[in-house]
């Protein structure tokens, strides 16, 4: 396709398909699912997931986005005659759009909170203080949505101004930025009082709390983190040239998604038990915790600012990726202009956005299967669309489209020297092991 926007290099891939990966599910999902699935046993799961099964699922996204050069919807479109696979693409742009409208609300809470710790009105707070402080900032009617609609104007500005300008750019120097804060907050919360028990929870299994659940609370966790499941890493991976490695490219995401996962439980985990807050907490952990953690330190205040400012960098460079998905499907298929496509996405989520916000507070009696609309988006993106989306990625690129098709692309034509064996096996899991899998832990968890 002619003047169509690419990443520039290498690197710039990189950041952008980690920043994408890197985002709230590790600071904010992964820490308080740990925490509610009952810690260890949990993470081993995950890891099991995200090595096995999720590794597949990306390479397939990446095969049909980068062979095809085309937006979610296009690709089917342009690898199949067939009109049944462009659905994989509508449910992509349907479940972007999902997941967008109530990423925002927390990407919210973050301008929120990096707000109160520029003023330096988040430490020198006791634990219950900071936990009703959470529970108040996030059941008011209006200031959430404020920082709501502050949150979705910079997605929006980041997405207007296009793939190398906006999203390369912004990825490049904010990214390993948060490594290094990610890993000075992390050993700082391992030298509190008590700090052991947490590393205790979060590596010594107990496998008796496993369930069906379980497993599809992990399943759909490695998906949301990895960001596959709805197409966007196929919409980023269009924009990537020939040239590039992408079996690489998937290696170092899968990587360092899940290295800044652990991380983030090792920021957390160990101050939650030395504050005696519960794990299983939910939403609010880090929220409450990581104020905590910067109250003990010296300089806390300053790290309480730079830590905010990083989780509203890493929500925002992955929330820019989600609207990435609906904003690229509006161009090429229906020929709307970025900026207008941008606007449109802009007022959908912000509606259901809003609603989500409310759903905390004033709409909280408004429920679905016992959960507020927020919990019900959370969990419907996660436990029922990311699944089922990757899924059927997988079985289009295992059963849909020639294994030698599938080879070519991930070794460049044959240029790339790729161990044959690891080919292999990637690709009778993506074949047979990941769908009937993916598909057992959906059906059992649903059932369940
Ligand atoms: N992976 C991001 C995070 O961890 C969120 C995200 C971005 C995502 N794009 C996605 C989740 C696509 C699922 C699918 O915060």
């Amino acid at each position: 396709m002619k003047d169509r926007d690419n990443f520039g290099g290498r690197y710039g891939v990189l950041v952008a398909l980690a920043g994408s990966a890197i985002g709230l599910g590790n600071l904010w999902r992964f820490p308080y699912l740990v925490g509610k699935n009952g810690g260890a046993a949990f993470i081993f799961i995950y890891l099991f997931m995200v090595v096995v099964l999720c590794m597949p699922v990306m390479l397939s996204e990446f095969v049909i986005g980068r062979r095809s050069g085309c937006n979610a919807f296009g690709a089917f479109k342009a690898l199949s005659q067939e009109k049944k696979w462009r659905g994989i693409g509508l449910l992509g742009v349907f479940s972007a759009f999902v997941t967008l409208s109530f990423y925002i609300v927390v990407g919210g809470w973050s301008v929120d909170y990096l707000y109160r710790a520029l003023h330096l009105s988040l430490t020198n707070r006791s634990t219950a203080n900071l936990e009703t402080l959470f529970g108040t900032i996030i059941t008011k009617p209006w200031e959430p949505l404020i920082y709501l609609l502050v949150f979705l104007g910079f997605t929006g500005m980041v997405v207007l101004a296009g793939v190398k300008k906006g999203i390369e750019r912004s990825s490049k120097f904010m990214m390993p930025m948060m490594f290094v804060l990610i890993v000075i907050i992390a050993l700082r919360s391992l030298m509190l009082p008590g700090s052991m028990a947490g590393v205790r929870f979060l590596f010594r299994p107990d496998f008796s709390a496993v369930t069906p659940d379980t497993f599809l609370a992990a399943l759909g966790q490695a998906f949301f983190s990895l960001s596959i499941g709805l197409c966007t890493i196929l919409t980023y991976a269009s924009y990537v040239k020939k040239d590039e490695n992408i079996v690489k490219t998937s290696f170092l995401t899968v990587f360092s998604d899940t290295g800044f996962a652990l991380l983030a439980g090792l920021a957390i985990m160990p101050a939650v038990f030395s504050f005696g807050i519960s794990p299983g907490e939910g939403p609010g952990l880090v929220f409450v915790t990581l104020p905590l953690i910067f109250s003990k330190m010296a300089g806390g205040a300053i790290i309480a600012i730079l830590f905010f400012f990083t989780l509203f960098i890493a929500a925002l460079t992955s929330s820019i990726s989600l609207m990435e998905v609906c904003v690229a499907y509006l161009i090429e298929e229906r020929k709307v202009s970025r900026r207008r496509s941008v606007a449109l996405c802009f007022g959908a989520v912000l509606l259901i956005g809003a609603l989500c916000s409310l759903s905390q507070g004033r709409l909280s009696h408004i429920t679905f299967w016992g959960k507020n609309l927020f919990d019900s988006m959370d969990f419907l993106s996660g436990n029922v669309l990311l699944p089922f989306g990757g899924l059927l990625l997988v079985i289009f690129a295992g059963w849909k489209m020639k294994k030698a098709d599938v080879i070519d692309e991930l070794t460049n034509g044959g240029r790339l020297k790729i161990n044959p064996h690891f080919l292999n096996i990637e690709y009778f899991i993506l074949k047979y092991l990941a769908p009937l899998t993916v598909a057992t832990i959906l059906i059992t968890g649903w059932l369940h």
